[in-house]
């Protein structure tokens, strides 16, 4: 780790999808907890983050509150308008309200399950903004775009897209997830991750500057497991893991969390 890398707190991040139903969720969650306390975990040293459905943050907040759990609430998305004749929408301040502190935007999930454009994302982005959350931008090429542009050129179009309608101060988590290797069990090595990872701070250093660029916290995710982490983590511009499949097993994602233990270790 580099001097900037040491001052920016790791987040492991939990994609849950859709998957598990509200009572499920705090299952999940007391089990992750009680896991985590047992090992006494330092949520300083690795903050620890959970995105479940919709339906479900009402409930794990709840739990977190009364636990006084130092695990931080995450939703996968949001409206881009403030309220109004949106069926369906959810908006910024209905999650802030439920004490989330961040929210996926751009998801490739979304980006090609439903159609969402960069513009669309960037809007996302803004209104988390504006509503006091701090939007985890996803980006990541596809095979086809590897094969065709190389694997930074689409990553840095969607960031640069994403970031535009936001104050040049405003606090984001990139997340660079290659489509390619989303639930596929074909994690990136850790030197590819490093490298669209560096691109995409040297990216933010030209479009921010530098205090935002050293402080940005840009993850990796796709196909993460205990077994693959360390890897990631030892590279100096990856600051963390947004863990799919792996986070729905709260031992799984426990050792996960716990990569300080094999980076150290090792
Ligand atoms: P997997 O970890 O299941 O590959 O999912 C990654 C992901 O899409 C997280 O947002």
């Amino acid at each position: 780790m580099n001097a900037s890398a040491a001052q920016r707190t790791p987040i492991i991040a939990g994609n849950w999808k859709m998957n598990l139903d509200h009572l499920q969720a705090i299952a999940l969650v007391q089990k992750l907890s009680w896991g985590l306390k047992d090992v006494r975990h330092d949520y300083g040293q690795v903050e620890v983050a959970v995105f479940p459905p919709f339906t479900d943050l009402r409930s794990v907040q709840t739990l977190l509150a009364a636990d006084k759990l130092s695990i931080v609430l995450g939703a996968q998305d949001v409206s881009p308008h403030e309220a109004g004749a949106y069926t369906g929408d959810v908006s910024a301040q209905m999650l802030a309200k439920l004490e989330a502190k961040y929210v996926i935007v751009g998801h490739s999930e979304r980006r090609h399950g439903h159609g969402e454009s960069d513009e669309t994302v960037g809007l996302k982005a803004l209104a988390a903004h504006r509503a006091g959350l701090v939007p985890m931008i996803c980006v990541g090429e596809t095979a086809e775009d590897l094969d065709e542009h190389g694997a930074a050129a689409i990553p840095l179009a969607q960031l640069a897209a994403a970031i535009a309608p936001l104050p040049a101060d405003a606090e984001i988590v990139v997340a660079y997830e290659p489509v390619w290797a989303i639930g596929s069990g074909q994690a990136a090595t850790p030197e590819q991750a490093q490298d669209v990872a560096r691109t995409l701070r040297d990216s933010l250093r030209d479009l921010r500057g530098d205090s935002v660029a050293d402080a940005t916290r840009i993850l990796y995710g796709g196909s993460v497991s205990s077994q693959n982490i360390a890897g990631f983590m030892r590279q100096a511009d990856v600051d963390g893991a947004l863990v799919g499949g792996a986070s729905l097993k709260s031992d799984e994602f426990s050792r996960i969390i716990q990569f300080p233990k094999h980076v150290t270790g090792s």
